[in-house]
């Protein structure tokens, strides 16, 4: 498979913008042997340098432009496609986190992937939960096209902005401290007030009646100090715990709602229709991977009580699942770096942001991929 880095698409860009060199009629053994390149070209297939080489072939008697990328073709193969196809892509556990927990994936542009890249990915991410990748410069288009690959694209109705005073479309979660004009939201305000519930150890969307199965994080803006993100594998932590505590989790039944969440921290200023909106769901406490078949913990700071539980009780064993959970021995720590985007599987994971410096920007998009059916039956 033939990728290409950004340096060369835009070289290949550059082709569109023809202009007549000077020295050309000076020269032209050169102009026959650029011909002769270009038909080389087209003979054996450098599939996208074609689409623009062709245009290119049929003016190319009076119109071109003697730039390097024309110098760097010989034997009918673009240099710098050989150069970007012996960087395929790679994906590299991390070092200094638990095992096979996080991955790097680098040599991949997300804005041109295969379905080959796609099927990758999707056994990088049942082996690692959390992919990371650095230096993606995307719009939220692209992200949202690449996160679609992955199944049906939730809405972003777990934000709290009315559609009027949103900042972004309706597709992407906007995990940012900024407002609809881009400014700083105020210490005090509301929107940012219920955003630092993401501070709290959670399960994106764990709260609606499917949960979402990935979650695609985009850096755009990130403050100079802080708000780095922590992931905990949940399935480490299931199978750390001692039979007679799995035993008992195994078929509890916890209810869910972003009201239990904020409520934790003291934000109970909500809406009539944000009550109805946020109404609790059940979710089972232990699920299991539908590939793997891995058990994990399906813990979130969105859980409010157990089925059948007095409250107290309920959030007791809750709290003392979480603290096991996110031990250091199950975590690590992402520091991001802007247009890093990172990619994990909630089904899997629990992740939350630290703390940064309120007056500084931080703008990361969330594209989220819903899971594939609720489960518990209604
Ligand atoms: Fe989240």
């Amino acid at each position: 498979m033939i990728r290409f880095n950004q340096s060369h698409r835009n070289k290949r860009l550059a082709l569109h913008y023809p202009s007549i060199h000077p020295d050309l009629k000076k020269y032209p053994g050169l102009m026959i042997q650029m011909l002769k390149f270009h038909k080389t070209l087209l003979d054996q297939g450098c599939w996208e340098c074609q689409i623009l080489c062709f245009p290119r072939y049929l003016c190319l008697l009076w119109v071109v432009r003697l730039d390097l990328y024309c110098l760097n073709i010989s034997n009918g193969v673009c240099k710098e496609t050989e150069y970007v196809e012996q960087m395929p892509m790679d994906i590299t556990a991390l070092k200094n986190g638990p095992p096979n927990f996080g991955a790097i994936v680098t040599g991949l542009d997300i804005v041109n992937v295969s379905d080959n890249d796609v099927q990758a990915l999707e056994v990088a991410i049942d082996r690692y939960a959390v992919l990371i990748f650095p230096d993606q410069n995307v719009t939220d288009e692209q992200q949202y096209a690449f996160s679609s690959k992955f199944g049906t694209m939730e809405k972003a109705t777990g934000d709290i902005n009315q559609n009027s005073d949103r900042r972004l479309a309706m597709d992407i979660n906007d995990i940012s401290n900024l407002d609809k004009s881009g400014a700083i939201l105020a210490r005090n305000d509301r929107a940012r007030l219920f955003g630092l519930g993401n501070m709290l150890w959670h399960s994106d969307s764990s709260f609606k009646t499917i949960p979402a199965k990935y979650s695609l994080l985009s850096a755009r803006v990130i403050p100079d100090f802080g708000g780095n993100t922590e992931f905990a594998d949940m399935r480490a932590a299931w199978s750390e715990l001692d039979t007679e505590m799995q035993s008992e989790c195994m078929d509890l039944v916890c209810v869910h709602s972003q009201l239990y969440s904020r409520g934790a921290l003291g934000f109970e200023d909500f809406t009539e229709e944000e009550k109805l909106k946020w109404a609790p769901v059940k979710q089972p406490l232990v699920r299991q991977h539908p590939s793997t078949k891995l058990h994990s913990l399906f813990l979130s700071s969105h859980i409010g009580t157990i089925e059948g539980w007095p409250v107290p009780e309920a959030r007791l064993l809750i709290r003392d699942l979480t603290e096991h959970a996110t031990k250091p021995e199950f975590v690590f720590s992402h520091q991001w770096k802007r247009r890093d985007l990172v990619l994990w599987d909630n089904r899997v994971t629990m992740h939350r942001a630290r703390r940064y410096d309120h007056t500084q920007k931080r703008d990361l998009r969330r594209t989220t991929v819903a899971g594939d059916a609720r489960l518990l039956s209604a």
